[in-house]
């Protein structure tokens, strides 16, 4: 698949986030510690949305129900339903541990487009 255009730049300042659709798919673009990140807008655990997920300063996003934890860059497990605490295990032993899919992103002329076609997918290289 090719890039997409999904949004003008100045619609994504530092600090904010934004959903947008691309290629069928819920995309979440967060603009956080001076980087813009595309991610999938869907938990690898139970499917919740990332959408109003804490950041951290170690660059992750936190999932809002189970607290489970992604690299906003690479997708990797940072944690894996720690919350609530005993309960949360168990709800993480429902799925195995996944990746988030993050795409790669690039600006240009003030617009930002995704590659939808190079998810970072568990078990699956960078190169694809
Ligand atoms: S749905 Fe995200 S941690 Fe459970």
């Amino acid at each position: 698949m090719t890039w997409i255009k999904v949004l003008s730049q100045t619609d994504l300042p530092a600090g904010s986030r934004q959903l947008v659709k691309a290629g069928g798919r819920d995309v979440l673009l967060v603009h956080h510690n001076g980087h813009i990140y595309a991610i999938a807008n869907r938990c690898p655990h139970l499917g919740a949305s990332l959408a109003r997920g804490e950041l951290t300063g170690d660059n992750a996003i936190v999932c809002p129900r189970h607290r489970s934890a992604f690299d906003l860059e690479t997708g990797d497990v940072k944690a894996w339903s720690p919350w609530p605490p005993a309960f949360g295990r168990m709800l993480g032993a429902v799925r195995r541990e996944q990746a988030l899919s993050v795409y790669p992103i690039k600006v240009e002329d003030g617009e930002i487009w995704i590659h939808i076609g190079d998810v970072y997918e568990p078990g699956q290289s960078a190169a694809g």
